[in-house]
């Protein structure tokens, strides 16, 4: 009989608790999560020190209770990973800790994982990652295009010069009066209206795989104020809209411009924005031009911040040897490597 690895896995960067167990890097066994987005809407954005909080009072009650849903004990796991960064230096430490104090405690390796490493790894839910791959990394701090022309090697070939697409769609809403985090809330107003505004779409053209989104920000804010000291009012289904159309654009542009240059066997979306509906028809229909590249959408519930996909990470991570030491700590600003040509 073969041996299974079963791995516990912890994500507490921004505002999500969460804890995981996963079977052999691609089967959920258990999830347990606990959102605070309730209690960060009111200050429009996440308040660090809550965060923490939060984290803290959640993480050992989610832990036990992916414990009891996978119905096993901590002698049947092979290792504990986490996320180490990036994200709200107080909020990883939550995790940091939790994970560190339990593989000490019960003898498991300990094993470390960027964060950005996970979003990518949830494709492993749907299907096995072939490489050479490229993935196209869109969250709330992220706007990344990642190569990986092997397993555990996460390279970048093109990121944002400013505002990450989540970001933008964050504070975009906040300026149309949208509660945080907007994303989900403009993509289904985006659904209802129509491209009425004329939008940039900011470095499309340019011979690089980098995106700018502080354009598009700062052209819809201004539209909404100068509508405002005029007196006429701002269609805001059609906003979103074209609002949407721009973001869209500019990420399949820009994927499609990777994906001449580098040719690969999977293609993956990842991050709390690949859940929306705009972007994934937008790559459906660019992936009809790479029938030699599998394209594979993280599934819509594992797109956002979620421990399922840490564990993911994590069990490649192990596979790989990666371990971390008793002094692990939590480092905001893990980033992966770019590709030096
Ligand atoms: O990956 P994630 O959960 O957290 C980070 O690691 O940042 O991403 C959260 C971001 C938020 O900015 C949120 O507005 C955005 O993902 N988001 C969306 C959608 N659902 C979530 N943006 C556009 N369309 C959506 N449907
Ligand atoms: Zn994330």
């Amino acid at each position: 009989m073969t041996e299974h690895r079963l791995i516990m896995a912890f994500e507490s960067s921004a505002d999500e608790t969460s804890v995981a167990i996963i079977r052999d890097g691609n089967e959920i066994v258990s999830l347990e999560t606990a959102t605070q987005i309730k209690s960060h809407q009111r200050f429009g954005g996440i308040v660090p020190e809550v965060a923490s909080r939060h984290h803290i009072e959640q993480v050992t009650l989610l832990a036990d209770a992916a414990l009891q849903d996978a119905d096993v004990t901590y002698d049947d796991l092979t290792a504990i990973t986490v996320t180490q960064g990036p994200g709200l230096v107080g909020a990883l430490l939550i995790g940091v800790t939790a994970a560190k104090t339990i593989a000490w405690a019960h003898n498991l390796p300990l094993v470390p994982v960027i964060h950005l490493a996970g979003h990518i790894s949830a494709a492993n839910f749907v299907e096995p990652i072939q490489y050479p791959a490229l993935a196209l990394m869109v969250s709330g701090g992220h706007t990344e295009l990642v190569l990986m022309r092997e397993e555990y090697d996460y390279l970048v070939i093109g990121d944002t010069r400013d505002d990450a697409a989540g970001e933008c769609y964050d504070k975009v809403g906040r300026t149309m009066g949208l509660k945080y985090p907007s994303g989900k809330i403009i993509d289904e107003m985006a659904h209802r209206g129509e491209d009425a505004y004329d939008l940039p779409r900011a470095m499309l053209n340019e011979d690089n795989f980098d995106f700018s989104f502080s354009g598009l920000k700062s052209a819809v804010i201004n539209l909404m104020h100068n509508a405002e000291q005029r007196g006429e009012s701002v269609d805001l289904d059609n906003l979103a809209t074209s609002f949407q159309h721009a973001v869209v654009d500019v990420l399949v542009g820009k994927t499609e411009r990777a994906l001449k240059a580098y040719p690969v066997k999977s293609f993956i979306v990842a991050g709390g924005v690949a859940a929306n509906q705009g972007l994934r028809d937008g790559l459906n229909e660019l992936m009809q031009q790479f029938p030699d590249t599998r394209y594979i959408p993280v599934p819509i519930a594992l797109a956002g911040d979620n421990a399922a996909m840490i564990g993911a990470a994590g069990d490649i991570a192990y596979r790989h040897g990666k371990r971390g030491e008793w002094d692990l700590n939590a480092n905001p600003a893990l980033e992966f490597n770019y590709l030096e040509e």
